[in-house]
Protein backbone atom coordinates (compact mmCIF):
# COMPACT_ATOMS: atom_id res chain seq x y z
CA UNK A 1 0.00 0.00 0.00
CA UNK A 2 2.87 2.29 0.78
CA UNK A 3 4.46 2.18 -2.13
CA UNK A 4 0.67 2.36 -3.75
CA UNK A 5 0.31 5.89 -2.58
CA UNK A 6 3.64 7.23 -3.22
CA UNK A 7 3.21 6.71 -6.99
CA UNK A 8 -0.32 7.70 -7.11
CA UNK A 9 1.43 11.17 -5.27
CA UNK A 10 3.79 11.72 -7.51
CA UNK A 11 2.20 11.35 -10.77
CA UNK A 12 -1.04 13.43 -8.83
CA UNK A 13 2.21 16.14 -7.95
CA UNK A 14 3.21 16.46 -11.27
CA UNK A 15 -0.10 16.74 -13.40
CA UNK A 16 -1.21 20.39 -12.29
CA UNK A 17 2.01 21.68 -13.75
CA UNK A 18 1.60 19.89 -16.71
CA UNK A 19 -1.41 21.13 -17.11
CA UNK A 20 -1.13 24.96 -16.31
CA UNK A 21 1.77 25.28 -18.96
CA UNK A 22 0.74 23.48 -22.04
CA UNK A 23 2.95 23.06 -24.95
CA UNK A 24 1.78 25.35 -27.57
CA UNK A 25 0.94 22.59 -30.38
CA UNK A 26 2.65 24.33 -33.74
CA UNK A 27 3.48 20.64 -35.50
CA UNK A 28 2.25 20.25 -38.76
CA UNK A 29 -0.52 17.90 -39.81
CA UNK A 30 0.78 13.92 -39.24
CA UNK A 31 2.34 12.56 -42.57
CA UNK A 32 0.14 10.18 -44.71
CA UNK A 33 3.20 8.01 -44.97
CA UNK A 34 6.16 7.03 -43.60
CA UNK A 35 9.06 7.87 -44.12
CA UNK A 36 8.14 11.18 -45.47
CA UNK A 37 10.16 11.93 -48.45
CA UNK A 38 9.63 15.64 -48.78
CA UNK A 39 12.11 17.80 -48.55
CA UNK A 40 13.25 19.09 -45.03
CA UNK A 41 14.10 21.34 -43.13
CA UNK A 42 10.60 21.94 -44.65
CA UNK A 43 10.62 25.89 -44.71
CA UNK A 44 12.57 27.99 -47.02
CA UNK A 45 14.25 30.96 -47.62
CA UNK A 46 14.71 32.43 -51.36
CA UNK A 47 13.23 30.71 -53.95
CA UNK A 48 13.58 27.48 -56.02
CA UNK A 49 16.47 27.99 -58.38
CA UNK A 50 15.85 27.16 -61.68
CA UNK A 51 18.41 26.20 -64.86
CA UNK A 52 20.75 29.32 -66.49
CA UNK A 53 19.04 28.68 -70.18
CA UNK A 54 21.23 29.87 -73.29
CA UNK A 55 20.51 33.70 -74.10
CA UNK A 56 20.28 34.48 -77.85
CA UNK A 57 23.83 34.89 -77.86
CA UNK A 58 24.33 31.11 -76.86
CA UNK A 59 21.65 30.35 -78.88
CA UNK A 60 23.15 31.73 -81.99
CA UNK A 61 26.33 29.61 -80.92
CA UNK A 62 24.29 26.09 -80.49
CA UNK A 63 22.21 26.71 -83.73
CA UNK A 64 26.05 26.98 -85.48
CA UNK A 65 27.42 23.32 -84.45
CA UNK A 66 27.41 22.04 -87.32
CA UNK A 67 27.08 17.80 -87.27
CA UNK A 68 28.68 17.82 -90.63
CA UNK A 69 31.60 19.41 -89.79
CA UNK A 70 31.98 16.69 -86.93
CA UNK A 71 31.54 13.78 -89.32
CA UNK A 72 33.77 15.19 -91.51
CA UNK A 73 36.68 15.76 -88.76
CA UNK A 74 36.40 12.16 -87.36
CA UNK A 75 36.40 10.82 -90.64
CA UNK A 76 39.62 12.51 -91.42
CA UNK A 77 41.24 11.52 -88.23
CA UNK A 78 40.49 7.77 -88.76
CA UNK A 79 41.97 8.39 -91.97
CA UNK A 80 45.46 8.63 -90.93
CA UNK A 81 45.20 4.76 -90.00
CA UNK A 82 46.90 5.21 -86.66
CA UNK A 83 47.53 8.39 -84.43
CA UNK A 84 49.39 6.14 -81.88
CA UNK A 85 52.09 8.17 -79.84
CA UNK A 86 55.51 6.08 -81.63
CA UNK A 87 54.02 6.00 -84.91
CA UNK A 88 55.57 8.33 -87.42
CA UNK A 89 55.73 12.07 -87.27
CA UNK A 90 56.87 12.61 -90.83
CA UNK A 91 55.29 10.50 -93.25
CA UNK A 92 52.41 13.15 -94.83
CA UNK A 93 49.69 10.61 -95.08
CA UNK A 94 50.05 7.82 -91.96
CA UNK A 95 50.72 8.71 -88.51
CA UNK A 96 50.55 10.85 -85.23
CA UNK A 97 52.43 13.74 -87.35
CA UNK A 98 50.35 13.91 -90.29
CA UNK A 99 47.20 13.90 -87.71
CA UNK A 100 49.15 16.71 -86.13
CA UNK A 101 49.61 18.79 -88.98
CA UNK A 102 46.17 18.41 -90.45
CA UNK A 103 44.59 19.63 -86.90
CA UNK A 104 47.01 22.14 -86.34
CA UNK A 105 45.80 23.71 -89.66
CA UNK A 106 42.26 23.36 -88.98
CA UNK A 107 42.55 25.12 -85.65
CA UNK A 108 44.81 28.25 -87.59
CA UNK A 109 41.67 28.14 -90.00
CA UNK A 110 39.58 28.99 -86.67
CA UNK A 111 42.13 31.69 -85.94
CA UNK A 112 42.41 33.51 -89.59
CA UNK A 113 38.30 34.07 -88.18
CA UNK A 114 39.07 35.56 -85.48
CA UNK A 115 40.06 38.94 -86.19
CA UNK A 116 43.66 38.32 -84.01
CA UNK A 117 42.06 37.15 -80.80
CA UNK A 118 42.55 33.60 -81.32
CA UNK A 119 46.07 32.33 -81.55
CA UNK A 120 47.92 28.78 -81.86
CA UNK A 121 50.67 27.21 -80.60
CA UNK A 122 52.09 23.90 -79.99
CA UNK A 123 52.94 22.57 -76.40
CA UNK A 124 55.99 20.43 -76.79
CA UNK A 125 58.93 18.27 -75.47
CA UNK A 126 60.61 15.11 -76.19
CA UNK A 127 59.33 11.79 -73.70
CA UNK A 128 62.44 9.63 -73.21
CA UNK A 129 61.72 6.37 -72.08
CA UNK A 130 63.06 4.74 -68.33
CA UNK A 131 60.36 5.28 -66.13
CA UNK A 132 57.63 3.89 -68.36
CA UNK A 133 57.18 0.93 -70.50
CA UNK A 134 54.92 2.17 -73.19
CA UNK A 135 57.81 5.01 -74.53
CA UNK A 136 60.42 2.62 -75.83
CA UNK A 137 62.28 4.99 -77.80
CA UNK A 138 62.76 8.87 -77.74
CA UNK A 139 59.44 10.58 -79.26
CA UNK A 140 58.26 14.17 -78.99
CA UNK A 141 54.89 15.14 -77.54
CA UNK A 142 53.27 17.46 -79.46
CA UNK A 143 49.92 19.09 -77.57
CA UNK A 144 48.09 21.64 -80.28
CA UNK A 145 46.95 24.55 -78.36
CA UNK A 146 44.44 27.17 -79.93
CA UNK A 147 43.58 29.97 -77.29
CA UNK A 148 40.88 32.56 -77.76
CA UNK A 149 42.28 35.73 -75.25
CA UNK A 150 38.99 36.78 -73.11
CA UNK A 151 37.94 40.07 -74.17
CA UNK A 152 37.38 41.73 -70.46
CA UNK A 153 39.02 39.24 -68.16
CA UNK A 154 41.51 37.47 -70.10
CA UNK A 155 44.28 36.11 -67.34
CA UNK A 156 40.98 34.02 -66.64
CA UNK A 157 41.71 30.32 -68.29
CA UNK A 158 39.29 27.59 -69.01
CA UNK A 159 40.57 24.84 -70.97
CA UNK A 160 38.78 22.29 -73.00
CA UNK A 161 39.71 19.18 -75.40
CA UNK A 162 40.45 15.87 -76.58
CA UNK A 163 43.62 13.63 -77.01
CA UNK A 164 43.99 13.06 -80.94
CA UNK A 165 46.59 10.08 -80.12
CA UNK A 166 44.96 6.61 -80.13
CA UNK A 167 45.47 3.05 -79.73
CA UNK A 168 44.69 -0.90 -80.32
CA UNK A 169 45.24 -3.54 -78.32
CA UNK A 170 48.46 -3.64 -77.66
CA UNK A 171 50.11 -0.49 -76.04
CA UNK A 172 53.31 -0.24 -77.85
CA UNK A 173 51.96 -1.94 -81.25
CA UNK A 174 52.65 1.54 -83.06
CA UNK A 175 52.17 -0.01 -86.46
CA UNK A 176 48.84 -1.63 -86.80
CA UNK A 177 45.68 0.54 -87.64
CA UNK A 178 44.10 2.49 -84.50
CA UNK A 179 41.67 4.76 -86.17
CA UNK A 180 40.37 6.56 -82.50
CA UNK A 181 37.11 6.96 -84.24
CA UNK A 182 35.15 7.47 -80.65
CA UNK A 183 38.49 7.43 -78.48
CA UNK A 184 39.22 10.44 -78.93
CA UNK A 185 38.19 12.08 -82.48
CA UNK A 186 35.25 12.78 -80.99
CA UNK A 187 36.42 14.99 -78.45
CA UNK A 188 38.86 16.68 -81.06
CA UNK A 189 35.67 17.25 -83.40
CA UNK A 190 33.88 18.90 -80.41
CA UNK A 191 37.30 21.14 -79.55
CA UNK A 192 37.84 22.21 -83.27
CA UNK A 193 33.91 22.66 -84.41
CA UNK A 194 33.76 24.91 -80.95
CA UNK A 195 37.32 26.73 -81.91
CA UNK A 196 36.04 27.43 -85.13
CA UNK A 197 32.61 29.15 -84.17
CA UNK A 198 33.92 30.60 -80.60
CA UNK A 199 36.98 32.38 -82.94
CA UNK A 200 34.35 34.65 -83.86
CA UNK A 201 32.57 35.62 -80.37
CA UNK A 202 34.40 37.26 -77.71
CA UNK A 203 33.52 35.56 -74.44
CA UNK A 204 35.35 37.87 -71.33
CA UNK A 205 37.40 35.26 -70.12
CA UNK A 206 40.23 33.08 -72.02
CA UNK A 207 39.26 29.77 -73.29
CA UNK A 208 42.24 27.10 -74.57
CA UNK A 209 41.06 24.76 -77.14
CA UNK A 210 43.03 21.94 -77.31
CA UNK A 211 43.60 18.25 -79.17
CA UNK A 212 46.18 16.73 -76.36
CA UNK A 213 49.01 14.07 -77.05
CA UNK A 214 50.48 11.05 -75.04
CA UNK A 215 47.13 9.71 -73.69
CA UNK A 216 47.09 6.27 -74.42
CA UNK A 217 50.78 6.23 -73.33
CA UNK A 218 50.19 8.33 -69.75
CA UNK A 219 48.59 11.02 -69.92
CA UNK A 220 51.64 12.81 -71.55
CA UNK A 221 50.52 15.92 -73.10
CA UNK A 222 48.10 16.94 -70.33
CA UNK A 223 50.85 16.89 -67.89
CA UNK A 224 53.42 19.07 -69.80
CA UNK A 225 50.55 21.39 -70.42
CA UNK A 226 49.01 21.45 -67.24
CA UNK A 227 52.93 22.03 -65.53
CA UNK A 228 53.75 24.66 -68.46
CA UNK A 229 50.56 26.61 -66.55
CA UNK A 230 51.57 26.11 -63.70
CA UNK A 231 55.04 27.09 -63.68
CA UNK A 232 53.94 30.17 -65.74
CA UNK A 233 51.11 31.05 -62.85
CA UNK A 234 48.16 31.03 -65.36
CA UNK A 235 45.30 31.03 -63.50
CA UNK A 236 43.35 27.79 -65.00
CA UNK A 237 39.45 28.17 -63.53
CA UNK A 238 38.77 24.64 -64.53
CA UNK A 239 39.93 22.23 -67.62
CA UNK A 240 36.90 20.35 -69.63
CA UNK A 241 38.09 16.94 -70.67
CA UNK A 242 36.10 15.73 -73.35
CA UNK A 243 37.07 11.70 -73.67
CA UNK A 244 34.76 9.60 -75.77
CA UNK A 245 32.08 11.66 -76.33
CA UNK A 246 30.68 10.36 -79.91
CA UNK A 247 28.16 7.16 -79.46
CA UNK A 248 25.95 6.22 -76.70
CA UNK A 249 25.55 2.66 -77.72
CA UNK A 250 25.96 0.01 -75.35
CA UNK A 251 27.72 -3.83 -76.19
CA UNK A 252 24.09 -5.18 -76.34
CA UNK A 253 22.82 -2.55 -79.14
CA UNK A 254 20.99 -0.91 -76.21
CA UNK A 255 20.80 3.06 -77.12
CA UNK A 256 20.92 6.38 -74.35
CA UNK A 257 20.97 9.12 -76.22
CA UNK A 258 20.00 11.86 -74.12
CA UNK A 259 22.46 11.44 -71.34
CA UNK A 260 26.48 12.51 -70.84
CA UNK A 261 28.02 11.46 -67.72
CA UNK A 262 30.67 14.15 -66.34
CA UNK A 263 33.49 12.58 -63.77
CA UNK A 264 33.41 14.76 -60.87
CA UNK A 265 36.51 14.40 -58.07
CA UNK A 266 35.80 14.92 -54.57
CA UNK A 267 38.10 16.45 -52.48
CA UNK A 268 41.13 18.06 -54.76
CA UNK A 269 43.97 16.17 -54.94
CA UNK A 270 46.23 18.59 -54.10
CA UNK A 271 44.27 20.04 -50.41
CA UNK A 272 46.60 19.77 -47.39
CA UNK A 273 45.69 17.91 -44.12
CA UNK A 274 44.29 21.07 -42.26
CA UNK A 275 41.93 21.98 -45.21
CA UNK A 276 40.97 18.23 -45.98
CA UNK A 277 40.27 17.92 -41.93
CA UNK A 278 38.00 21.30 -41.90
CA UNK A 279 36.00 19.89 -44.76
CA UNK A 280 35.64 16.65 -43.17
CA UNK A 281 34.14 18.28 -40.30
CA UNK A 282 31.50 20.75 -42.03
CA UNK A 283 30.78 17.38 -44.10
CA UNK A 284 32.27 19.42 -47.12
CA UNK A 285 33.36 16.31 -48.82
CA UNK A 286 30.76 16.32 -51.70
CA UNK A 287 31.33 20.10 -51.97
CA UNK A 288 34.69 20.12 -53.43
CA UNK A 289 35.30 22.61 -56.49
CA UNK A 290 35.15 19.67 -59.18
CA UNK A 291 31.81 18.75 -57.92
CA UNK A 292 30.50 22.05 -57.89
CA UNK A 293 31.99 22.68 -60.86
CA UNK A 294 29.63 19.83 -61.94
CA UNK A 295 26.40 21.23 -60.57
CA UNK A 296 26.98 24.22 -62.36
CA UNK A 297 27.38 22.56 -65.83
CA UNK A 298 24.36 20.62 -64.94
CA UNK A 299 22.43 23.57 -64.60
CA UNK A 300 23.52 25.27 -67.51
CA UNK A 301 24.09 22.67 -70.19
CA UNK A 302 20.95 20.27 -69.58
CA UNK A 303 18.28 21.95 -71.48
CA UNK A 304 15.90 21.77 -74.85
CA UNK A 305 18.73 23.59 -76.59
CA UNK A 306 21.00 20.83 -75.94
CA UNK A 307 18.59 18.06 -76.06
CA UNK A 308 21.13 16.78 -72.91
CA UNK A 309 20.96 15.85 -69.16
CA UNK A 310 24.61 16.09 -67.81
CA UNK A 311 24.48 12.92 -65.69
CA UNK A 312 26.96 13.70 -63.23
CA UNK A 313 29.27 10.95 -61.66
CA UNK A 314 30.94 11.76 -58.12
CA UNK A 315 34.13 10.30 -58.80
CA UNK A 316 37.55 11.27 -60.75
CA UNK A 317 37.18 9.13 -63.90
CA UNK A 318 35.98 5.09 -64.35
CA UNK A 319 37.39 2.70 -62.13
CA UNK A 320 41.36 1.97 -62.90
CA UNK A 321 40.95 4.58 -66.19
CA UNK A 322 42.88 7.71 -66.89
CA UNK A 323 41.87 10.81 -68.16
CA UNK A 324 43.44 14.39 -69.50
CA UNK A 325 41.24 16.14 -66.20
CA UNK A 326 44.06 14.08 -63.96
CA UNK A 327 47.07 15.67 -64.66
CA UNK A 328 45.26 19.25 -64.38
CA UNK A 329 43.91 18.19 -61.10
CA UNK A 330 47.33 16.79 -59.51
CA UNK A 331 48.71 20.68 -60.79
CA UNK A 332 46.14 21.98 -58.07
CA UNK A 333 43.67 22.86 -60.98
CA UNK A 334 40.08 22.07 -61.11
CA UNK A 335 38.68 19.33 -63.87
CA UNK A 336 35.77 17.35 -64.98
CA UNK A 337 35.36 14.93 -67.84
CA UNK A 338 32.35 14.39 -69.88
CA UNK A 339 32.19 10.56 -71.45
CA UNK A 340 29.12 8.98 -73.08
CA UNK A 341 26.86 7.15 -71.12
CA UNK A 342 27.76 3.65 -72.26
CA UNK A 343 31.50 2.00 -73.37
CA UNK A 344 31.28 -0.89 -76.09
CA UNK A 345 35.28 -2.78 -75.36
CA UNK A 346 35.33 -4.59 -78.11
CA UNK A 347 35.46 -1.05 -79.58
CA UNK A 348 37.56 0.61 -77.47
CA UNK A 349 41.65 0.03 -77.35
CA UNK A 350 40.83 -2.91 -79.79
CA UNK A 351 42.72 -4.42 -82.85
CA UNK A 352 40.54 -3.62 -86.34
CA UNK A 353 39.66 -7.58 -86.89
CA UNK A 354 36.81 -9.81 -87.77
CA UNK A 355 36.39 -13.08 -84.66
CA UNK A 356 33.43 -15.32 -84.68
CA UNK A 357 32.21 -13.17 -86.76
CA UNK A 358 32.15 -9.79 -84.86
CA UNK A 359 33.80 -6.44 -86.29
CA UNK A 360 35.91 -5.46 -83.71
CA UNK A 361 37.59 -2.32 -83.36
CA UNK A 362 37.18 1.78 -82.73
CA UNK A 363 35.61 2.27 -86.38
CA UNK A 364 33.62 5.71 -87.62
CA UNK A 365 31.18 3.20 -88.59
CA UNK A 366 29.97 2.43 -85.16
CA UNK A 367 29.49 6.74 -84.22
CA UNK A 368 26.44 8.37 -83.86
CA UNK A 369 26.98 11.97 -85.53
CA UNK A 370 23.86 13.03 -83.88
CA UNK A 371 24.86 12.46 -80.31
CA UNK A 372 28.90 13.76 -81.72
CA UNK A 373 26.71 17.21 -81.95
CA UNK A 374 24.29 17.08 -79.05
CA UNK A 375 27.68 16.34 -76.55
CA UNK A 376 29.37 19.57 -78.50
CA UNK A 377 26.43 21.70 -77.41
CA UNK A 378 26.72 20.41 -74.11
CA UNK A 379 30.51 21.15 -74.65
CA UNK A 380 29.32 24.75 -75.66
CA UNK A 381 26.83 25.73 -73.33
CA UNK A 382 29.79 25.20 -70.64
CA UNK A 383 32.69 26.77 -71.56
CA UNK A 384 30.21 30.02 -72.99
CA UNK A 385 28.56 30.09 -69.54
CA UNK A 386 31.94 29.84 -67.65
CA UNK A 387 33.91 32.38 -69.71
CA UNK A 388 31.21 34.92 -69.59
CA UNK A 389 30.32 34.78 -65.85
CA UNK A 390 32.48 36.54 -62.93
CA UNK A 391 34.96 34.45 -61.09
CA UNK A 392 33.94 32.51 -58.43
CA UNK A 393 33.84 34.56 -55.16
CA UNK A 394 37.13 33.78 -53.52
CA UNK A 395 37.75 33.29 -49.33
CA UNK A 396 34.19 31.96 -48.97
CA UNK A 397 33.64 31.72 -44.91
CA UNK A 398 30.89 31.46 -42.55
CA UNK A 399 31.00 32.23 -39.02
CA UNK A 400 30.92 29.70 -36.35
CA UNK A 401 32.54 31.62 -33.56
CA UNK A 402 29.49 30.93 -31.33
CA UNK A 403 26.69 28.63 -31.67
CA UNK A 404 23.58 30.39 -32.46
CA UNK A 405 20.56 30.19 -34.92
CA UNK A 406 22.47 32.46 -37.60
CA UNK A 407 24.15 31.68 -40.91
CA UNK A 408 26.52 34.23 -41.07
CA UNK A 409 28.93 34.24 -44.64
CA UNK A 410 31.78 36.56 -45.70
CA UNK A 411 33.85 36.31 -48.70
CA UNK A 412 36.16 38.39 -51.18
CA UNK A 413 34.94 39.86 -54.81
CA UNK A 414 36.85 37.59 -57.13
CA UNK A 415 39.84 39.07 -59.55
CA UNK A 416 38.97 40.34 -63.35
CA UNK A 417 35.48 40.86 -64.58
CA UNK A 418 33.38 43.15 -61.77
CA UNK A 419 30.09 40.72 -60.38
CA UNK A 420 26.44 42.13 -60.51
CA UNK A 421 26.13 40.99 -57.13
CA UNK A 422 25.77 37.72 -55.60
CA UNK A 423 23.40 34.70 -54.65
CA UNK A 424 23.30 32.16 -51.75
CA UNK A 425 22.71 28.81 -52.68
CA UNK A 426 21.37 25.86 -50.50
CA UNK A 427 20.23 21.90 -50.79
CA UNK A 428 19.48 19.55 -48.04
CA UNK A 429 22.50 17.63 -47.48
CA UNK A 430 21.65 14.38 -49.42
CA UNK A 431 20.50 16.30 -52.58
CA UNK A 432 22.78 15.97 -55.42
CA UNK A 433 21.91 19.60 -56.69
CA UNK A 434 21.61 23.09 -55.82
CA UNK A 435 17.17 23.32 -54.70
CA UNK A 436 17.14 26.88 -53.79
CA UNK A 437 18.26 30.56 -54.20
CA UNK A 438 18.63 33.22 -52.02
CA UNK A 439 19.42 36.99 -54.03
CA UNK A 440 21.84 39.19 -51.63
CA UNK A 441 22.69 41.82 -54.13
CA UNK A 442 26.32 43.19 -54.11
CA UNK A 443 27.29 42.74 -50.64
CA UNK A 444 30.10 41.00 -49.62
CA UNK A 445 28.72 39.42 -46.38
CA UNK A 446 25.29 37.95 -45.20
CA UNK A 447 23.85 37.21 -42.17
CA UNK A 448 20.69 34.02 -42.62
CA UNK A 449 18.44 34.21 -39.41
CA UNK A 450 16.84 31.23 -39.22
CA UNK A 451 17.21 28.44 -36.77
CA UNK A 452 16.09 25.99 -39.86
CA UNK A 453 17.44 26.81 -42.74
CA UNK A 454 20.32 26.56 -41.10
CA UNK A 455 24.43 25.90 -41.92
CA UNK A 456 23.99 22.65 -39.83
CA UNK A 457 21.26 21.31 -41.39
CA UNK A 458 21.80 21.96 -45.29
CA UNK A 459 24.80 22.50 -47.47
CA UNK A 460 25.35 26.50 -48.30
CA UNK A 461 27.17 27.74 -51.45
CA UNK A 462 28.05 31.44 -52.40
CA UNK A 463 28.64 32.21 -56.33
CA UNK A 464 28.52 35.52 -58.05
CA UNK A 465 26.50 36.88 -60.88
CA UNK A 466 28.20 38.69 -63.60
CA UNK A 467 26.25 41.07 -66.62
CA UNK A 468 23.31 39.34 -68.46
CA UNK A 469 22.62 37.12 -65.63
CA UNK A 470 25.92 34.58 -65.80
CA UNK A 471 26.02 32.65 -62.56
CA UNK A 472 29.63 31.36 -61.27
CA UNK A 473 29.67 27.90 -59.85
CA UNK A 474 28.88 27.73 -56.15
CA UNK A 475 31.78 28.17 -53.97
CA UNK A 476 31.47 25.87 -50.08
CA UNK A 477 32.27 28.15 -47.15
CA UNK A 478 34.73 27.20 -45.03
CA UNK A 479 34.46 28.07 -41.41
CA UNK A 480 35.65 31.47 -39.26
CA UNK A 481 35.94 31.63 -35.92
CA UNK A 482 36.22 28.21 -34.35
CA UNK A 483 37.89 27.09 -31.55
CA UNK A 484 37.69 23.35 -31.80
CA UNK A 485 36.97 20.60 -34.35
CA UNK A 486 36.58 22.82 -37.65
C1 LIG B 1 39.47 43.67 -85.27
O1 LIG B 1 40.49 44.07 -84.38
C2 LIG B 1 40.82 45.46 -84.49
C3 LIG B 1 42.04 45.71 -83.61
O2 LIG B 1 41.94 45.06 -82.37
C4 LIG B 1 39.62 46.29 -84.11
O3 LIG B 1 39.90 47.65 -84.23
C5 LIG B 1 38.46 45.92 -85.01
O4 LIG B 1 37.29 46.59 -84.60
C6 LIG B 1 38.19 44.42 -84.97
N1 LIG B 1 37.17 44.08 -85.95
C7 LIG B 1 36.14 43.29 -85.65
C8 LIG B 1 35.20 42.97 -86.78
O5 LIG B 1 35.94 42.82 -84.53
C1 LIG C 1 58.40 18.16 -82.13
O1 LIG C 1 58.22 18.16 -83.54
C2 LIG C 1 57.85 19.40 -84.11
C3 LIG C 1 57.59 19.18 -85.59
O2 LIG C 1 58.73 18.74 -86.19
C4 LIG C 1 58.90 20.44 -83.83
O3 LIG C 1 58.50 21.69 -84.35
C5 LIG C 1 59.11 20.54 -82.35
O4 LIG C 1 60.14 21.46 -82.07
C6 LIG C 1 59.45 19.18 -81.76
N1 LIG C 1 59.53 19.29 -80.33
C7 LIG C 1 60.66 19.16 -79.64
C8 LIG C 1 60.58 19.35 -78.17
O5 LIG C 1 61.71 18.90 -80.19
C1 LIG D 1 57.86 22.97 -64.33
O1 LIG D 1 58.76 23.29 -63.29
C2 LIG D 1 59.35 22.16 -62.68
C3 LIG D 1 60.14 22.65 -61.48
O2 LIG D 1 61.01 23.68 -61.87
C4 LIG D 1 60.22 21.44 -63.70
O3 LIG D 1 60.81 20.29 -63.12
C5 LIG D 1 59.34 21.02 -64.87
O4 LIG D 1 60.16 20.45 -65.88
C6 LIG D 1 58.60 22.20 -65.44
N1 LIG D 1 57.66 21.67 -66.41
C7 LIG D 1 57.29 22.32 -67.50
C8 LIG D 1 56.40 21.60 -68.44
O5 LIG D 1 57.64 23.44 -67.75
C1 LIG E 1 46.92 24.50 -46.40
O1 LIG E 1 46.33 25.13 -47.54
C2 LIG E 1 45.79 26.41 -47.24
C3 LIG E 1 45.02 26.89 -48.47
O2 LIG E 1 45.78 26.74 -49.60
C4 LIG E 1 46.88 27.37 -46.80
O3 LIG E 1 46.32 28.63 -46.49
C5 LIG E 1 47.55 26.78 -45.56
O4 LIG E 1 48.64 27.59 -45.23
C6 LIG E 1 48.03 25.37 -45.83
N1 LIG E 1 48.47 24.79 -44.57
C7 LIG E 1 49.55 24.05 -44.47
C8 LIG E 1 49.85 23.50 -43.13
O5 LIG E 1 50.28 23.86 -45.42
C1 LIG F 1 31.16 36.28 -35.96
O1 LIG F 1 30.13 36.10 -35.02
C2 LIG F 1 30.42 36.68 -33.78
C3 LIG F 1 29.34 36.24 -32.79
O2 LIG F 1 28.09 36.54 -33.31
C4 LIG F 1 30.51 38.18 -33.94
O3 LIG F 1 30.84 38.76 -32.69
C5 LIG F 1 31.62 38.49 -34.94
O4 LIG F 1 31.62 39.86 -35.22
C6 LIG F 1 31.39 37.74 -36.22
N1 LIG F 1 32.55 37.89 -37.08
C7 LIG F 1 32.49 38.49 -38.25
C8 LIG F 1 33.79 38.61 -39.00
O5 LIG F 1 31.46 38.93 -38.70
C1 LIG G 1 22.63 38.26 -37.39
O1 LIG G 1 21.34 38.80 -37.34
C2 LIG G 1 20.70 38.70 -36.05
C3 LIG G 1 19.27 39.14 -36.18
O2 LIG G 1 19.18 40.38 -36.82
C4 LIG G 1 21.49 39.48 -35.05
O3 LIG G 1 20.92 39.33 -33.77
C5 LIG G 1 22.92 38.95 -35.00
O4 LIG G 1 23.71 39.72 -34.14
C6 LIG G 1 23.52 38.97 -36.39
N1 LIG G 1 24.83 38.35 -36.32
C7 LIG G 1 25.90 38.94 -36.72
C8 LIG G 1 27.18 38.20 -36.51
O5 LIG G 1 25.89 40.04 -37.26
C1 LIG H 1 16.66 29.69 -32.13
O1 LIG H 1 15.47 29.45 -32.87
C2 LIG H 1 14.52 28.68 -32.18
C3 LIG H 1 13.40 28.35 -33.13
O2 LIG H 1 12.93 29.51 -33.75
C4 LIG H 1 14.04 29.48 -30.95
O3 LIG H 1 13.12 28.68 -30.22
C5 LIG H 1 15.24 29.79 -30.09
O4 LIG H 1 14.85 30.62 -29.02
C6 LIG H 1 16.32 30.47 -30.90
N1 LIG H 1 17.52 30.62 -30.08
C7 LIG H 1 18.13 31.76 -29.89
C8 LIG H 1 19.35 31.74 -29.02
O5 LIG H 1 17.75 32.79 -30.44
ZN1 LIG I 1 40.58 8.29 -74.53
Amino acid sequence: MWSNSFIALSVAAYLPLAISTPIPNTSPNRPSVFPNTDQWPLATIGKALKAQLPDSELQSILAQVSQANIEATVRKLASFGTRHTLSSQTDPHRGIGAARTWITAKFQEAADASNGTMSVAWNSFIKYPGDNERIIFPVNITTVVATLRGSEDPERLYVTGGHYDSRNSNPIDFKGDAPGAVDDASGVAVSLELARIFATYKPKASIAFTAFAGEEQGLLGARNLAQTYKNNSVNVAAMVNLDMVGNSKAEDGTRDPYNIRLFCQGAPLTENSTITTSRLSIGGDNDSPSRNLGRHIYEVASNTFTEMTVRLIYRLDRYSRGGDHRPFLESGFNGVRFVQPNEDYTQQHQDVRVKNGKQYGDLVEFLDFEYNTRAAKVVASTMWSLANAPGEPRNVGVNVTTSDNFSQFKWDAPLGLPVEGYEIVYRETIEPHWTSVIEVGNVNWYNLTSATIHKDNVIFGVRSIGKGGYRSPAVLPFPFGCSRNC
